[in-house]
């Protein structure tokens, strides 16, 4: 049995930078057609010319696999208009990080005041750029997305013509918010559809399955499944792959993160075949996010086979999701 995917989109993705890059850009090109890569580098992406040097290094850690890097900015509230619109012919998105809610995001925005980031985010909507959105407050760890919805409500409000991405949503408050705001979108990344809390902290601590926003309740995960499995239109997936090395993951003091651009289209294909859901799967990995972002995609043509693939103990220094664990389906080849 075999199963075809055109131009799989990862639309929430962490390239990194030198060797890190090098070993793990290649592991995304091969099945991906593109991807929205993150500016969270040290220090951040908030120049052109940082954006088309990251650009440059990107491509050249590709090879020759058949793959577009989307840019993105970190999002700075004092960003003039005349720079987005330059950055505009550049980028397809800014990504705004609440000062230090996640890896690298030190230099995000202090106060989430509509009215602070009113000048910055009328250009945005004026310039057709998307806002993604780490959307968590510095509450208790497992209420930080859910105390984030009034936040999304008043920026869906404020700017009704900007397109918001809701990135990496875990709880069922946020996907109850896609079907509320017309200009609200979002991402659902591979372990957010397959684990709760139970598996990061149930039993003995999973370091590799340690991310944010942290994995939540069963609930969660059903409204996450729900309307992934039936390809939302206002649903796209984003790994949120999220590589650190093994020595940031297995110590005390953890990084964030979850590596799973190896093996996400294959687990994604086992996921909807065994849901009886395989042809929601090209909206829900491609399609959607075309449409939603108003690009179209390189043309490549993903053929996954039912032929069980082992997933290496690490790539690099890296351990991936399903380290070491047989999955039910494989990349066949790549056209
Ligand atoms: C990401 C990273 O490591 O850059 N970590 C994570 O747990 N998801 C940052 C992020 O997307 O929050
Ligand atoms: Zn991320």
């Amino acid at each position: 049995m075999t199963h075809t995917l055109i131009s799989p989109l990862d639309m929430h993705l962490h390239l990194r930078d030198e060797e890190m890059l090098n070993l793990v850009a290649p592991l995304s090109a091969y099945g991906f057609a593109g991807a929205i890569v993150m500016p969270n580098l040290v220090p951040p992406i908030t120049t052109i010319e940082a954006v088309l040097a990251y650009k440059e290094r990107i491509v050249r850690a590709i090879g020759q696999n058949h793959f577009e890097p989307l840019m993105t900015l970190f999002f700075r509230s004092d960003y003039t208009r005349e720079f987005l619109e330059k950055a505009a012919l550049h980028v397809k998105a800014l990504k705004l990080y609440p000062s230090g809610i996640t890896t690298n995001s030190e230099g995000g925005v202090a106060s989430m005041d509509i009215e602070l980031l009113r000048p910055v985010l009328e250009a945005m909507s004026d310039l057709g750029l998307v806002l993604c959105v780490h959307g968590e407050t510095n509450g208790f760890v497992m209420d930080r997305e859910k105390e984030f919805v009034s936040i999304y409500e008043s920026l869906a409000e404020a700017f009704p013509k900007l397109k918001i991405v809701m990135e990496h949503i875990t709880t069922q408050e946020s996907v109850a918010l896609l079907d509320r705001y017309e200009n609200l979108y979002a991402t659902v990344t591979l372990h957010h559809l397959l684990i709760t809390l139970d598996d990061v902290a149930g039993g003995m601590l999973q370091p590799h399955l340690f991310c944010k926003p942290i994995a939540k309740r069963y609930e969660d995960r059903e409204a996450l499944l729900h309307v992934s499995l039936a390809a939302h239109p206002k649903v796209m997936f984003g790994s949120d792959s999220a590589p650190h090395p093994i020595h940031k993951k297995e110590c005390c003091g953890c990084a964030a993160g979850v590596f799973t651009a190896p093996i996400a289209l294959q687990v994604l294909t086992e996921l909807f075949d065994k849901h009886n859901a395989l042809a929601s799967l090209q909206a829900f990995v491609s399609n959607n996010a075309q449409t939603i972002y108003g690009y179209k995609a390189l043309h490549k043509e993903v053929i996954l086979e039912k032929t069980p693939m082992k997933v290496t103990h690490a790539y690099g220094n890296v351990v991936p999701m399903f380290a070491n664990e047989t999955l039910a389906w494989s990349i066949q080849h790549v056209v």
